[in-house]
């Protein structure tokens, strides 16, 4: 007999199927219990509940553990490249070269935008933050590709799929030029992705310019890492508007403001000027570390704990090493690497992170290697964006192909106030 949990309300039993996935994941199916008990489970924050059943990522909060469709992440980027981690989240399966070069042609062929599209940038304050213009023209989209919008047409959506991966560098780089005033550089699609995107944000016309290969490699290396992390906070966002059947462009630009928070991706950001602040205020780590204690949600340390992981995040691992790499072969030196190593020694030694399993995670060291590689601050989260922006859609294409899947509608238990008369104006 398979394996069932036993539920008892008020003297009546119910009897609800354990659900195992393939890293024997155990979870109790409750699919049917409101229909066979008028109850509902509740779990704000959804801290105990799987939204889906998924074939894209591992992971494995304990232990460490991160794989794409099986593949650990530290194999991934060590010998893979952005694109291709692409294919395998979206696809299922790594490309033979014949499949990748098709793919990697596919995107570059989209990589410039509507000339229609670049003039949205100039109705943006200069201040506007990348993530909140990112957003804003990923949404824009849908407005230049009427007729490819039916998110159950396969050939309408892969013409989405490929317009996202091959325009997002180009609108993160606008958005970049534009708060700097610079003029836009049209796509170069002789370069590769990550050069392409280097020239964009970094480029003029006024002169040449030759992505260097360190930089370009560890910013391949790093879209790797970012690419997909299962059920978080914007990916659940993504496949919630996909559920409502909204387009593909608009339910990732839903989760590019998703990302945004400081307690998701917008922590790298949080992070590299929580190092700042902690270097021109002349604070010790310990002192720092102190004031994270507080419970108080403005002095959190940043970039410290996960609702997953309760040990080291791996992709944390991997770019603490290639921060120092980096560092060394560009020949420079950071202070805020310095820090960082310091504030992680302290905290993993200190008995408030130690009982509380709080460890670094992606955003701790993340910051620290986009600021060498020489990308502005306020645009580190729209980088995170970058790499997601696979993961979301693999998600998002998972979502659409479960036979029989339905809108995502929570229910909850209602609080406030009981049925009473309402009052006119005059008699209140
Ligand atoms: N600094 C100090 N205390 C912390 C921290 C931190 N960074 N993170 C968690 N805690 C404490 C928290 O106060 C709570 O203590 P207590 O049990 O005494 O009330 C306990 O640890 C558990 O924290 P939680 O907030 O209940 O855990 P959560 O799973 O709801 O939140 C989190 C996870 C990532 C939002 C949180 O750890 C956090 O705010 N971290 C800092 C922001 C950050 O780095 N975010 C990036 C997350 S990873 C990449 C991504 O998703 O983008």
């Amino acid at each position: 007999m398979d394996p069932y949990a036993r539920l008892e309300v008020d003297g009546k039993q119910y009897e609800l199927p354990i659900v195992v996935g393939t890293e024997q994941e155990r979870a109790i199916d409750i699919t049917k219990l409101r229909g066979q008990s008028g109850l509902i489970t509740l779990d704000p924050g959804y801290k105990n509940t799987g939204s889906c059943e998924s074939a894209i990522t591992f992971l494995n909060g304990e232990q460490g553990i991160l794989r794409y469709r099986g593949y650990p992440i530290e194999e991934l980027a060590e010998g893979s490249s952005y694109l291709e981690v692409a294919y395998l989240l979206i696809r299922g399966e790594l490309p033979t070269r014949t499949q990748l070069d098709a793919w990697v042609e596919g995107v570059r062929y989209h990589t410039m935008v509507h000339e229609d599209l670049r003039q949205l940038y100039a109705a943006f304050p200069k201040a506007a933050h990348p993530m909140a213009t990112c957003s804003a023209v990923v949404a824009a989209l849908s407005t230049f590709y009427p007729e490819d919008l039916n998110p159950v047409d396969p050939a309408q959506v892969h013409a989405s799929i490929e317009r996202l991966l091959g325009k997002f560098p180009t609108i993160t780089a606008y958005s970049y030029k534009h708060s700097i005033g610079q003029p836009f550089l049209y796509p170069s699609n002789r370069l590769s992705y990550v050069e392409n995107f280097l020239r964009l944000m970094f480029g003029t016309p006024c002169e040449d310019y030759e992505p260097d290969p360190v930089v370009a490699r560890a910013l391949d290396m790093l879209l790797i890492l970012h690419a997909d992390h299962e059920q978080n906070c914007s990916t659940s966002t993504v496949r919630i508007a996909g559920s409502s059947r909204a387009n593909l462009f608009a339910s990732i630009s839903a989760g590019i403001s998703a990302l945004w928070g400081p307690r998701h991706g917008g922590a790298n950001q949080q992070v590299v000027e929580m190092l700042e602040a902690i270097d021109h205020e002349g604070l010790t780590g310990k002192q720092f570390v102190e004031q994270a204690k507080a419970h108080d949600d403005t002095s959190r340390l940043n970039g410290f704990g996960h609702r997953v992981y309760k040990n080291y995040d791996p992709r944390a691992r991997i770019i603490k090493q290639a921060a120092t790499d980096v560092l060394e072969r560009l020949g420079v030196t950071s202070r805020l690497l310095e820090i960082a190593v310091d504030l992680e020694r302290i905290a993993l030694s200190d008995e408030y992170f130690i009982e509380r399993k709080l460890y670094p995670n992606v955003d701790f060291y993340s910051g620290v290697i986009f600021k060498a590689l020489g990308i502005p601050t306020p645009s580190f989260t729209a980088m995170f964006a970058m790499g997601r922006m696979a993961g979301w859609i693999a998600q998002w294409l998972e979502y659409h192909q479960e036979p029989g899947n339905a809108i995502s509608r929570p229910r909850q238990i209602y609080t406030g106030p009981t049925e009473r008369r309402f009052v006119p104006i005059d008699e209140r």
